[in-house]
Formats: structure tokens, C-alpha cells, sequence
């Protein structure tokens, strides 16, 4: 596959088969995904995978507390925090492609958080991983974290396997923190579902688009 199929292949998957990847493709996949670049080679990335058992405490205890009510302890002021203009319309258009898909109405408020709530539940995906770096580190090495996400995700299409990268996956960090074994001083700063994807389910059935290249990019000379 060429880096641009794979690019133009590659969407938000959030329905997938029960069917877990075999571990050896895993091992090769990340091996590849360690030669994203950074900040002067830094690497910061801390990528923990977790799959059968480890994969369904987790959901187990992310959903717990979700409806125990307990309010979200993200490291990070999360991305969609008050957004304006463009944004917060990209951000409208992208939810409501996602309802519509599923032929859920603005207004039906309780479907909506029930389609929310798949978040935690990794879309029924058979592995997700959880991606941190240190607190001390800055927004360049967040860079590198987004740089070596989308190294991944273009990796796993080639592969044949789906993904979906997760805000939501940062939000109910305390248990994760401990359960996923996650280094003391880092953040966590998103996390990725993964499988082979159930293309029949309804939800998998959109694609949300992009702006114009005019709206993005200037090409002076
Ligand atoms: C850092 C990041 C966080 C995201 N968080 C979520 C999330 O929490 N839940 C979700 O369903 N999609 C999430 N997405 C997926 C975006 O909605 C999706 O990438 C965007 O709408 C473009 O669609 P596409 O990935 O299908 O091309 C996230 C994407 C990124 C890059």
C-alpha cells in the first residue's frame, strides 16, 4: 500500500470484530511505529497496549466510575475546550455525522450519552492502547506524540486493521493510571481502540470530510 492510500484509507472506526490481531503483527507494528521522528530524537511517547483480561478491568473500571457520577481527571485541558468559530462548527458537523449515522436526534439526549459511554467501552474493539509523556514535557513533545499517533494508525491500515484515536480514552485517568501501569510522572494524553473492523455496523458508515485546501493552506511566492 502507498503512504497515500493508506492516508485516504484510514477513518475513525468505532464498531469492530471480536477477532483479536495476532501478537507477532502487533510486535511488528509498533516496532515500525518507533521511527516516528522527534524533538531532537526526545521520543517521548509511553505506549502501553492492553488486550483480553487487562483490556476489560479497564473498561470495567472506567465505566464505574462514569456511572458512579465521578467527575473526569484529565491531565490536560482537553482539545474541544471552548472552541470558536470554524472549530466549534467542524466540531458540531463532526457529532452530528456521527448521530446521524446512527439515527440518533439532537434531541434524544439519552442516546447520545449512550453513544458516548462506547468511548470507554474501546467501541467493542479487542485491544486499545494508552499513550503518555512525561508532565514536565511541553507542547513540542506533544507534537511528537500526534506525529508518531498517526504513524501508527497509517501503519495499521496497511496492516488491515481499524482504529480510533480517543480524547475520551485521557479522561477517567485515575485507576487507568495504576491498572495500565502507567509511569508516576506522565500524563496521559490520548488513547487508540484497535481491531479489524465490523463493517457492516451502522456506525462505521460516514465520513465526515474535510475543509477546503484554501481554508488550510497558503501557497505564497
Ligand atoms: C487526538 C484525537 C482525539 C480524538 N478523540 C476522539 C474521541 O474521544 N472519541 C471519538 O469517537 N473520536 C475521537 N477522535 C476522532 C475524530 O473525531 C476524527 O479523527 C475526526 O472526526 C476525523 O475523522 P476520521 O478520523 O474518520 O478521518 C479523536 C481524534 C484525535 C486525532
Amino acid at each position: 500500500m502507498q503512504v497515500n492510500e493508506a492516508i485516504l484509507k484510514r477513518r475513525s472506526v468505532r464498531a469492530y470484530k471480536p477477532e483479536p490481531v495476532k501478537p507477532e503483527l502487533l510486535q511488528q507494528i509498533f516496532n515500525e511505529a518507533q521511527q516516528s521522528p522527534s524533538n531532537c530524537n526526545t521520543q517521548p511517547w509511553h505506549v502501553v497496549v492492553v488486550s483480553g483480561e487487562s483490556r476489560d478491568a479497564i473498561e470495567k473500571a472506567m465505566i464505574a466510575d462514569i456511572m458512579a457520577g465521578k467527575p473526569p481527571t484529565p491531565h490536560f485541558t482537553p482539545g474541544d475546550h471552548q472552541l470558536k468559530d470554524q472549530y466549534r462548527k467542524r466540531q458540531i458537523a463532526c457529532a452530528i455525522a456521527l448521530y446521524d449515522a446512527m439515527d440518533i436526534a439532537y434531541e434524544e439526549k439519552q442516546k447520545r450519552q449512550e453513544l458516548m459511554v462506547k468511548n470507554w467501552q474501546f467501541f467493542g474493539a479487542p485491544h486499545a492502547a494508552f499513550f503518555s509523556m512525561p508532565k514536565s514535557m511541553s507542547e513540542i513533545n506533544a507534537v511528537d506524540m500526534g506525529i508518531y499517533l498517526q504513524t501508527l494508525m497509517l501503519l495499521m491500515t496497511e496492516h488491515g486493521l481499524a482504529s480510533c484515536p480517543q480524547g475520551a480514552l485521557a479522561m477517567y485517568t485515575d485507576k487507568v493510571h495504576e491498572m495500565a501501569n502507567i509511569p508516576e510522572d506522565h500524563a496521559i494524553m490520548f488513547g487508540l481502540s484497535f481491531g479489524y473492523e465490523d463493517t457492516d455496523h451502522q456506525i462505521n458508515q460516514f465520513d465526515v470530510g474535510r475543509a477546503d485546501l484554501n481554508d488550510s493552506v497558503e501557497f505564497l511566492t
